[in-house]
């Protein structure tokens, strides 16, 4: 067992949503690295948290009828699933809304406090006289106060790309409530960023960042640090600061103290010692691997306020850059917004797994996504010169040596030469330079492929007299593709898993040094992996435009989108009839949906309609609705849907179906 103790943390995703591919590159980039570390021996601990508290998750919660901790209870499971599904093991995953994470809170604002770096000022803000609460500059809308573009957020325009104070924007709505905010005066508590200048600019520069992240933040360190609002007034999901009634920590503030609080919490299951990791004077590694977005938080309020509170602070912060998908950023549209949930519906995790690693570097560049690729890569690289390796001399060891390996290993140097490349192949891996170890490790790949086509074991098969050289040759492919595959382990552990069943030898640890199996009998070869097809990733991105379709359109969308116009052939097609709403039931684990049985004059027919946003099953029993008669049946989670309920508006609550209001007119075709 090596000395090393390594703490390793991914962001903390928030509690509001499901995790999709663009959070995939970070906590797979971290999983792969905590594998590599683990392989080699080291005592290495993963932990993550949901991010739970916040404005958007307390109005997330109210718009779904559910309290915050129900919706972030459920969500924690929707989030531990996916992850778990993509292989990303946790040595444990937390929530910021826990004990240990409102206890460290606490000390921490309390040593910060005692220590003079907290103070109180009155400041103005947005408010909604409506909903009786501040208003977080997202949740304002306006125009945009430079270049006049209409449905524009409160902190910077996506029209011409400008930033400003929600106070400048012209026309301002609450996207809450759609009324005007008025300004309102509350005592907010700051954290004086300011009193650690001289502490950032030395641990900025000394080794625990990024060259491309210093540069950013020598730039904020030179124009001066301002202090930074740590308090929210109620009603707010959050912890309550202690001695402020009524005042609440910024999700800013609790999130990454979740990392120590999740750590916390192993220690108390597990027995580890929570203060030989994150006292002032600890020795052991703690790495923060986060998107180049919040690098802010984690390289200058973080270490601040670690230090200001007498912990230890991170050995390094690993940014990384954000996934592109066909070169654009991810669409919702264009079928590129691709949950977790859905890429997992049709394809295999490890091919994604091994398609960033590829892609992976130690900067901060974005990565892009582009299906072809993907399943050229996956398909030449590890379709075909990895588990090509096996399958090609599996056949001739099972049928002619009776499964046994030959005795002799007859490329002694080659076999040298493979393990060799481990140093150059644990070098890369620790640098997260994946992309360059996974080119050493195909180059070995072609080796190898290489190799066995210059003996042609399948030319040896047909002859007299080469039996024993067949038997050297597969089982040195054999022992090459063993070693291939220990390279590979911290990227695909499932196929790597297979294969030791396959090759009938116990978990592989680094091979630093290794001797090839020699006189021994392996198992019967089965398909380790199959090559991507283009239509499950044509899939992927079709489901991913179908769940756009579920989802209400979003509000600032409202005017926007007007659609192309379509033949009158193409509106003759529709078979629109008036419907009368038999039954209207909830559906058991579906926010949006309701189910509902309607009568359309020849039949009945059962519909999943996502209108619960706006209706009570009780609202919708007995009243007749416009439904598309001729949609083709589509078989979604909760059952079949056989036809589509028409509804308007911009979503939420203000969504209507089309209802004509006489009776008698059920099964009526409208034309
Ligand atoms: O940006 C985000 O998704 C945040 N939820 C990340 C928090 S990381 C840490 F600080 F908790
Ligand atoms: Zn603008």
């Amino acid at each position: 067992m090596s000395d090393r103790k390594i703490l390793v943390t991914s962001a903390l995703p928030y509690a509001n949503g499901p995790i999709h591919i663009g959070h995939l590159v970070e906590y797979i980039q971290t999983d792969i690295w905590v594998r590599f570390q683990k392989q080699r021996g080291n005592q290495c601990y993963f932990v993550c948290a949901d991010d739970t508290h916040g404005t958007p998750i307390m109005l997330k919660a109210d718009a779904e009828g559910i309290t915050p901790e129900e919706l972030i209870a459920k969500v924690e499971i929707e989030h531990l699933a996916d992850f778990t599904d993509f292989g990303i093991v946790f040595d444990n995953y937390h929530s910021t809304h826990s004990e240990e994470n409102k206890h460290f809170s606490a000390l921490i604002y309390n040593r910060l406090k005692a220590a003079g770096h907290i103070h109180s000022a009155e400041i103005s803000q947005a408010y909604d006289p409506v909903k009786e609460m501040f208003l977080p500059d997202r949740f304002i809308k306006g125009q945009c106060p430079k270049c006049k573009a209409p449905d524009q957020y409160g902190d910077s325009c996506e029209a011409c790309g400008s930033t400003y104070s929600p106070n400048d924007l012209l026309n301002p709505v609450s996207v809450i409530s759609g009324e005007k905010p008025v300004e309102k005066q509350s005592l907010h508590y700051f954290f004086n960023l300011a009193d650690f200048t001289q502490m950032l600019k030395d641990w900025t520069t000394a080794g625990h960042l990024q060259p491309e992240v210093i540069n950013k933040l020598s730039e904020w360190l030179e124009s001066g640090l301002q202090k930074w609002d740590i308090s929210r007034d109620a009603p707010y999901f959050g912890f309550e600061i202690p001695d402020a009634p009524g005042k609440y920590f910024y999700v800013w503030l609790d999130a990454p103290i979740g990392y120590m609080a999740s750590f916390k919490n192993l220690c108390d299951k597990s027995g580890l010692d929570f203060d030989e990791f994150w006292a002032k004077d600890s020795d052991t590694e703690l790495y923060h691997f986060i998107g180049k977005d919040i690098i802010y938080f984690h390289a200058l309020f973080w270490p601040a306020m670690l230090s200001g509170a007498d912990f230890r602070t991170p050995s390094a912060i690993f940014a990384h850059g954000f996934l592109t998908v066909n070169g654009e950023k991810m669409s919702k549209s264009r079928g590129t917004f691709i949950k977790a949930r859905t890429y997992l519906d049709h394809l295999n995790p490890e091919y994604l797994r091994y398609y960033f690693a590829a892609k992976l570097s130690a900067g901060v560049d974005d990565i892009d996504l582009n299906f072809e690729d993907f399943a050229q890569r996956v398909n030449s690289d590890l379709v075909g010169k990895v588990v090509n390796i096996a399958s090609r001399c599996s056949g001739f060891i099972k049928k002619r040596f009776s499964g046994t390996l030959s005795a002799n290993c007859s490329e002694p140097q080659l076999f040298q030469e493979f393990i060799a490349a481990n140093a150059q192949i644990a070098d890369f891996y620790e640098r997260r330079e994946f992309g360059k170890a996974m080119r050493e490790i195909m180059a070995l790949a072609d080796k190898a492929n290489q190799y066995i086509d210059d003996k042609k074991p399948w030319i040896m098969a047909k002859q007299e007299g080469l039996e024993s050289e067949l038997h050297d040759v597969c089982s040195m492919g054999i022992n090459l593709f063993r070693l291939l595959v220990v390279y590979l382990k911290p990227v695909i552990p499932v196929l790597a898993s297979n294969a030791e069943s396959f090759l009938n030898i116990d978990e592989q640890s680094w091979p630093t040094t290794v001797t090839p199996l020699l006189s021994h009998t392996i198992n019967n070869f089965k398909p380790l992996m199959t090559r991507v097809e283009t239509d499950k990733t044509d899939a992927v991105v079709a489901a991913s435009k179908e769940n756009l379709e579920k989802e209400p359109a979003p509000q600032s969308r409202k005017f926007d989108a007007i659609a192309d116009t379509i033949e009158f052939e193409d509106f003759a097609k529709l078979d629109l009839r008036i419907a009368k709403i038999i039954k209207a039931e909830h559906v058991e684990g579906a926010d949006k949906l309701l189910q509902l049985t309607v009568d359309i004059g020849d039949e009945t027919r059962n519909i999943f309609a996502g209108i619960k946003s706006a209706y009570t099953p009780e609202d919708l029993e007995g009243k007749l609705t416009i439904v598309v008669a001729n949609l083709k049946p589509r078989k979604m989670r909760f059952g079949l849907s056989e036809g589509m309920v028409l509804a308007a508006g911009p979503g939420g609550k203000d969504l209507w179906i089309l209802s004509p209001d006489d009776g008698a007119l059920a099964g009526m075709r409208v034309k």
